[in-house]
């Protein structure tokens, strides 16, 4: 299949000769060159390549918390270039969700709370919070760890938090960035087939950059990256 397969309804996001410059001291360095690619709706695709390739630059710009230095970005249909910062930030937490390597959670939170958190930009009463966070925890497999402090569960329980805080928004795409590199791996193993399972569960897609090749999943899209060049063929590895 070739990426031009792909039509907008069943697309989530189109990059058309995206560049990305970061200044260094009046020097211009391109982290991404020229990036084309077309991120289809309903289903995983794995962002590949190694450290400091350009995977969490190429992230930054499909979750809006950056903005190329040329190109065009398409998010559900709209151009992203011309969003401002607020409409983008509304966007972000209508649409999207993320997870982390290193889990961004909330030390001084129980783990409900931690899950409540996104929904309090959201118009829910207290007790729809609580019952959407307690929802998504169980589908987590958590559903017994709801008044735990972070410190009191491990690694792997701790992305199933994220893994959870992401979904309760129910956003259509969810970026996950190495979200395994902290973790062994056996667990890593669990959280990328947790990770496909709540894909398919909640129908939602997924974005998940990696630079370890053992844990793409064979069936999944795969893009490719290396020294800011992407290369997405459309094809499954
Ligand atoms: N804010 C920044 N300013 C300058 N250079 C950056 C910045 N962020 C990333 N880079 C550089 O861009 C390249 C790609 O980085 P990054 O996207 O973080 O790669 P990856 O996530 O694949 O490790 C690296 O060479 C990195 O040093
Ligand atoms: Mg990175």
């Amino acid at each position: 299949m070739t990426t031009n397969a792909y039509n907008t309804s069943n697309t989530i996001a189109t990059f058309n000769n995206v560049v990305k410059k970061y200044d260094m001291d009046g020097y211009a360095f391109t982290a991404i060159k020229n990036a084309t690619c077309t991120i289809p709706k309903g289903e995983i695709t794995f962002v590949y390549g190694p450290s400091g390739s350009g995977k969490s630059t190429f992230l930054n710009m499909l979750g809006l918390l950056d903005k190329p230095s040329a190109g065009e970005i398409t998010l559900l249909g709209q151009n992203v270039l011309a969003m401002n910062d607020n409409q983008a930030a509304d966007f972000r937490s209508k649409h999207i969700g993320f997870i982390f390597q290193s889990f961004n959670l909330i030390p001084v939170l129980s783990v409900r709370e931690n899950v409540e958190f996104p929904l309090l930009r959201h118009p829910l009463s207290r007790r729809e919070r609580k019952e959407k966070a307690e929802h998504y925890l169980a589908a987590v497999g958590l559903k017994d760890y709801l008044n735990r402090r972070l410190n009191e569960i491990s690694g792997g329980q701790r992305q199933r938090v994220a893994i959870a805080r992401a979904l309760v928004t129910t956003p259509t795409l969810i970026i996950a960035d190495e979200p395994t590199a902290n973790l062994d791996s056996t667990t890593s193993d669990e959280i990328i087939h947790l990770m496909l399972a709540m894909q398919h569960q909640f129908d939602t897609s997924f974005v998940i950059c990696t630079h370890n090749e053992k844990l793409i999943n064979k069936s999944s899209r795969l893009i490719h990256i290396m020294d800011g060049i992407l290369t997405d063929t459309g094809e499954r590895p």
